[in-house]
């Protein structure tokens, strides 16, 4: 795809999640990977007004090139493509649910997100809980970088999701699933809710290939 398509699908998507309420103010950001470095949306603009001309760009070695200034969580979105081959794309957003899941002390720091459904489990997979640290600070982009690519998701202790994925579809499809599989989890919180098996989840692995 071209680098002026990529513009226009990071806009568009951008908006979208912004009216569906996935992202409010000037909260979340995007990046995409082009031929020859990164798109990432400018550091406080709104998901829902982004300008394609404005978008930060950055070279390969992560120095901006053009656009406004980049998102400060650059660091986060970089850790990502270093150490998961094949990532196209990585969608931070501070949307409510998984919001609210990442402040709660009793999260298992391993995975967050408990395997509800088949689709959170293939299309998402293990979320670790990341130590709350600052917006913007590096050490943000270590802690993903610890994590050796093992896994295309984290939610950030009271800060929100971060996804990543081969795609820009892919990886926003898989944000909203992370979204709405916390909302269940919240709407099921005073229920017991049945959860996938071990098993089950083996088997969707074997069945379904992961982001
Ligand atoms: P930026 O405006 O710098 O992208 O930061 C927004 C955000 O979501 C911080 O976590």
């Amino acid at each position: 795809m071209s680098e002026a398509s990529t513009r226009t699908l990071l806009v568009r998507f951008a908006r979208s999640l912004f009216e569906r309420g996935y992202s409010v103010g000037s909260a979340g950001n995007i990046s995409v990977a082009v031929e020859d470095g990164l798109l990432i949306t400018p550091t406080n603009s709104c998901l829902g007004f982004l300008d394609e001309a404005r978008i930060s760009k950055l070279d390969r070695e992560g120095r901006h090139i053009s656009g406004d200034a980049p998102s400060k969580e650059v660091f986060l979105h970089r850790a990502f493509y270093e150490t998961r081959p094949g990532t196209g794309a990585v969608v931070h957003l501070h949307s409510t649910y998984a919001t609210a899941l990442s402040c709660l002390p009793e999260l298992d720091p391993q995975d967050g997100i408990a395997p509800l459904t088949p689709y959170v489990v293939m299309r998402v997979g293990k979320v670790p809980v990341l130590p709350y640290v600052r917006p913007g600070d590096p050490a943000m982009g270590d802690m993903i970088r610890q994590l050796q690519g093992a896994c295309a998701a984290v939610l950030l202790a009271n800060h929100g999701p971060v996804v990543s994925g081969k795609d820009l579809s892919s990886t926003v499809y898989a944000a909203e699933e992370l979204e709405e599989t916390a909302k269940l989890l919240f709407l099921l919180r005073d229920r017991q809710p049945r959860l996938l098996t071990p098993a089950q989840v083996e088997e969707l692995g074997r069945a379904f290939a992961k982001p």
